[in-house]
């Protein structure tokens, strides 16, 4: 070989590994927002004031049969704001720790990707200013407690961001807090998702960090409101009102939800950020036949937009799983999990 073709060689190796280099940067967050797939919301456990508070407590079956009925992972909600000293250094308590330590355990031993979130951190949402630097060392604990578990553990910052801690705040406490776990979990895949409550109208809002590509993005969608939120009395009295809202799927219901998830599609390519679809669903007031038929059609989006989901949530107010006679809304079931394109009636 002449000194001419080994150069040529050279240089093509190092084309080829720097083309490897730019097509493999962010690809883990994409691979892994793949495997999130289809998911469950643990939702009104670990995020009431206390576990139990709120009617549920988790339990080992649970996470066997989200398994077994072909979900792919689970987020949960946790409030550790209330499990936390309120003065520095903010220690977390250590049998709440055992509890989520437990939580990840048993989902992993049942192949299920866990999401870990911070919820309901009301004071932070009244007052930010007061709250930022708790809520960076409780971040801290965390990502120190579980820096050497494998790459199903994600962590999600905080849900819902709103009220006071507006888009500038977020942005800004976001990036600080991801500064921050980098130095115990360098690549782990962090979820941010945009301010008014994760809304995807805010994404245009959203900044996040230019250098970080294991992010995943998320949004919540419960539109129409009315319609998810009928007799809904943590909302507020108004929503006694809209009961008896359905969704029957028409041209214009439909037209709706795709031009929002285009939307999200849309930001999520030109910022090269994978999206999940972290809670959707609607409330048990609302007829069976509407919540399946919204649910589906939702879900069904969420897929052909290539976001990974999760429904809020397991066995609560929105619940798919009716945990006093032991078994699955079938119809919700069906909805989420089905692999067809075809809607319910
Ligand atoms: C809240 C829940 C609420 C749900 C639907 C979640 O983000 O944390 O308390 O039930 O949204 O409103």
């Amino acid at each position: 070989m002449n000194i001419n073709r080994k150069k040529l060689l050279l240089v093509m190796l190092v084309i080829s590994c720097l083309g490897c280099f730019c097509f493999t940067a962010g690809d883990k967050a994409f691979s892994i927002n793949k495997k999130l797939g289809r998911g469950i919301n643990l939702g009104n456990a670990l995020e009431a004031p206390k576990e139990g508070q709120w009617g549920i407590t988790l339990r080992k079956e649970y996470l066997e049969l989200i398994k077994q009925a072909g979900f792919d992972s689970i987020r949960v909600p946790i409030r550790w704001s209330a499990h936390a000293e309120k003065n520095a250094p903010y220690t977390i308590d250590p049998n709440f720790f055992e509890r989520v330590d437990w939580v990840i355990d048993n989902s992993l031993s049942n192949s299920l990707y866990v999401i870990i979130n911070m919820h309901h951190y009301e004071e932070i949402f009244n007052d930010p200013n007061s709250h930022a630097e708790r809520f960076i060392e409780l971040w801290k604990q965390i990502a120190e407690q579980y820096k050497n578990q494998p790459d199903s553990v994600l962590f999600e910052f905080l849900n819902e961001p709103h009220n006071m801690l507006d888009d500038d705040k977020w942005n800004k406490l976001s990036a600080e807090t991801l500064k921050e776990v980098r130095k115990t979990n360098p690549d782990r895949i962090v979820l941010i998702g945009p301010g008014s409550w994760n809304n995807l109208g805010k994404l245009d809002k959203l900044q996040l960090p230019a250098d970080d590509d294991n992010i995943i993005v998320t949004i919540h969608y419960y539109e129409p409101f009315q319609f998810t939120h009928q007799g809904a009395s943590w909302i507020g009295e108004q929503t006694e009102s809209w009961l008896g809202t359905k969704w029957t799927g028409t041209d214009g219901q439909k037209t709706a939800v795709i031009k929002d998830f285009e939307k999200a599609c849309r930001w999520g390519k030109e910022h090269n950020k994978p999206v999940n679809l972290g809670e959707f669903g609607a409330n048990s007031k609302a007829d069976m036949d509407s919540r399946a038929r919204w649910t589906s059609f939702v879900a069904r989006q969420a897929e052909m937009q290539g976001f990974s989901w999760h429904y809020w949530e397991f066995c609560a107010y929105f619940g798919v799983y009716d945990k006093d006679n032991h078994k699955w809304r079938q119809p919700l079931l069906k909805a989420l999990i089905s692999d067809s394109n075809e809607q319910p009636d």
